[in-house]
């Protein structure tokens, strides 16, 4: 059952996908905050979306796809937001996090390396999951993994007002 909330109150799930593991976490998490904990939220693909206005949001998740060791480019453009007053939630898609041998190298290097340029954003969450790799349209590798990020959704719906 989903809340009726007020203006200015609602979730925003933002997010930047080449492949589609991204857009796929995004939508897992939506339907978990809908459905667990009747959260109203709205998913942006920032590709077609770059600028949403965030004045109706209260909590704010971004999702990245990881290449070559960089969050795509809309989803780095997207954290020079104010986000004052409002809750942020990151989350992202790569393969070296989803090893579990690798996962908190890709902790450090795509999530603290990153934010550490951005001090006025302070998460109340961030995690970096697995990913899907194609070559010549071929899956070379698959850690993603759907039942971890339904998991932590389930976790970060509870720290969100
Ligand atoms: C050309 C290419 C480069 C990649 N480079 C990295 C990388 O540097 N680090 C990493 O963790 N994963 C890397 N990956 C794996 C991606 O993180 C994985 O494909 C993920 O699913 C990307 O998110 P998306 O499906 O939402 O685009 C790469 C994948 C491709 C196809």
């Amino acid at each position: 059952m989903v809340k009726n909330q007020l203006v200015g109150e609602k979730t925003l799930i933002a997010f930047a996908t080449k492949g589609g593991v991204t857009e796929e976490a995004a939508c897992v998490i939506a339907s978990v905050l809908r459905e667990k904990q009747g959260f109203e939220v709205d998913v942006v693909n920032l590709r077609e979306n770059p600028s949403p206005d965030l004045t109706q949001y209260k909590n704010i998740v971004l999702g990245s796809g990881v290449r070559m060791g960089k969050w795509y480019k809309q989803s780095l453009k997207f954290l020079e937001n104010n986000f004052q007053n409002k809750n942020v939630v990151l989350f992202l898609s790569s393969c070296t996090a989803g090893d579990s041998e690798t996962h908190d190298e890709a902790i450090t290097k795509y999530i603290d390396d990153v934010l550490a340029k951005y001090p006025h954003i302070k998460p109340v969450a961030a995690e970096a999951f697995g990913g899907r790799m194609k070559m010549l349209g071929k899956v070379v590798k698959d850690n993603c993994d759907i039942d971890k990020i339904r998991v932590w959704a389930e976790e970060v719906g509870k720290k969100l007002t």
